[in-house]
């Protein structure tokens, strides 16, 4: 059984990190996509919404499941019995933090890989925070989201009425 666990805030998901699913689903038997939980950094979605965003939006396969996890991702996926972790990488700005935590996730937990998926080049400029940046300020943001998540982000930057 081979399980990779696909780590993120994903806070929203992106058209880019299904993009990342589909592929990393065809390579492995399981893919866990893990929604991570950090104290420190407050999301714009809590984790049970990012949670549900991801259920809802996530391709409908038997080989894919959602969870999330707090503390280190390495003990997360030694717990989940994973043989690999992946991670999207769209650009050589990309490259310098994932190779620093691919190398320390090692040092960690040498039985685990971390292996790189390159979504399709027309994700290659999308990231959660942009698209956060381009509904705060009321674009348009359907060519980079799920229909629900843009609905979803539309809801959290609403003025609030009166
Ligand atoms: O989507 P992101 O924000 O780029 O994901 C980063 C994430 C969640 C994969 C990373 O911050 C992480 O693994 N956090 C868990 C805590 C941990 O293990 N830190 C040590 C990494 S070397």
């Amino acid at each position: 059984m081979r399980r990779v666990i696909y780590p993120g805030s994903f806070d929203p998901i992106t058209n880019g990190h299904l993009d990342v699913i589909n592929r990393a689903a065809t390579l492995f038997d399981e893919v866990v996509v893990s929604v991570a939980f950090n104290e420190q950094k407050q999301g714009l979605f809590s984790v049970d919404e990012r949670m549900a965003l991801l259920r809802e939006v996530s391709p409908k396969l038997p080989n894919i499941r959602i969870a999330q996890f707090e503390g280190l991702l390495m003990d997360f996926a030694r717990r989940q019995e994973a043989t690999a972790v992946v991670r999207g990488l769209r650009a050589v700005s990309d490259f310098e933090f994932e190779f620093q935590m691919a190398l320390m996730n090692r040092k960690l937990e040498p039985q685990i890989e971390t292996i790189f998926l390159m979504p399709a080049e027309k994700y290659t400029y999308l990231s959660s925070r942009i698209v956060k940046e381009i509904a705060r300020l009321g674009g348009d943001v359907s060519a980079f989201v799920p229909v629900s998540v843009a609905a979803a982000l539309r809801e959290k930057f609403a003025t609030p009425k009166g």
